[in-house]
């Protein structure tokens, strides 16, 4: 698939996701079968302040291509400068959230993320802003399907303004503002956003198997699909979801010490980049994520949290292979 000057070869992409899609998390995923990735959010204000810590959310590596970076903001201007900053980073592509719930962003920055869904205009105004502003990267848009309106109407206002600005991709999360990430992603709302527009439209939603995928694509006609939370503790889902959506046979499913060795390079990659200490608090919330529905979860949870250096961590991980006799 074509998206102005970048050719995807996958229609499995992941979604950027806040204190998630980190450069560890993506470097665990990238050898398992992720073909393109999203940094998290960042705030259009604060990469142009240069902030330390969002230069650092903004790592990465050459094995971790093809990237893009997401810009949060309301101001056209500020976001047409930000832009810049991200192309001259070398990301290929560049997207613009419409879809962060968070009051946070939607109350306060003058009404960023999903409240541009109900300020059409303002959107159309940043849209053309950073489209005069990057020369080279395609720009993209996601949004949700609507604030409050399940109906889609708000985003098939907000697909066509984008379109007709030049942006080159959507990408449509099947929720509303309002329902945050609870309820069902809606993929026939999508299914009114593919139609209404040309530019290739990636949905999301609710994708957790190869299956979900498939049926994503069949209900709703989109190009691609976005995996959002179920990549987390699961980089096997991308090859799985592609298997899925060309008709393969499903690959093998991982093994629990297969699982172990993700954990660990996960862990191992993430006090390579953050330093031991720092490490340590994510590591509690991610080392969940690979056994999250595996018998003996509850159990490793509450361990993993007792642990107090990554030294234990380490140990933990390992306790939990099975020994070769077995
Ligand atoms: C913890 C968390 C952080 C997220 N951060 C972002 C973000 O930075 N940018 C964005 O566009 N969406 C963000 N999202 C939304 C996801 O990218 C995705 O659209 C949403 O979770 C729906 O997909 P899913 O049902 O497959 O999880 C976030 C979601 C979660 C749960």
């Amino acid at each position: 698939m074509r998206i102005g000057t970048l050719t995807l070869d996958t229609r499995v992409l992941q979604s950027p996701m806040a204190g998630c899609t980190d450069l560890a998390f993506r470097l665990v995923a990238r050898p398992r079968g992720m073909g393109f990735a999203f940094l998290e959010m960042v705030s259009a204000t604060a990469l142009v302040r240069t902030n330390r810590k969002t230069l650092e959310l903004m790592r990465s590596l050459p094995e971790d291509r093809p990237l893009g970076a997401q810009l949060i903001g309301s101001d056209p201007a500020m976001m047409a400068e930000a832009s810049v900053r991200v192309e001259a980073m070398g990301f290929e592509l560049l997207d613009l959230n419409l879809g962060c719930p968070a009051p946070k962003m939607v109350k306060g920055e003058d009404g960023a993320g999903a409240a541009l869904l109900t300020k059409p205009e303002r959107a159309s105004e940043i849209f053309r802003a950073v489209l005069r502003a990057v020369r080279r990267i395609p720009v993209t848009v996601k949004m949700r399907i609507g604030f409050t309106d399940a109906s889609g109407r708000e985003a098939l206002e907000i697909a066509r303004r984008a379109q007709d600005s030049g942006i080159l991709a959507l990408c449509v999360h099947g929720r509303t503002r309002q329902q945050g990430y609870t309820g069902k992603a809606d993929y026939e709302a999508i299914g009114r956003v593919k139609r209404a527009v040309s530019i290739p439209v990636f949905g999301n939603g609710d994708v957790y198997t190869g299956e979900d995928a498939r049926r994503l694509t069949e209900v709703s006609g989109c190009d691609a699909v976005m995996i959002g939370r179920g990549g987390l503790g699961n980089p096997w889902l991308y090859r799985e979801a592609e298997a899925a959506l060309s008709g393969a046979p499903r690959p093998a499913p991982p093994s629990w010490e297969d699982r172990l060795t993700a954990l660990g390079e996960h862990l191992e990659h993430e006090v390579r980049i953050q330093g031991s200490e720092r490490a340590l608090r994510p590591m509690r919330r991610v080392a969940c994520w690979y056994v999250a529905g595996k018998p003996g979860a509850a159990e490793f949870r509450r361990r993993i949290c007792a642990a107090a250096t990554i030294d234990e961590m380490r140990l933990l991980i390992e306790s939990l292979r099975p020994s070769p006799s077995q």
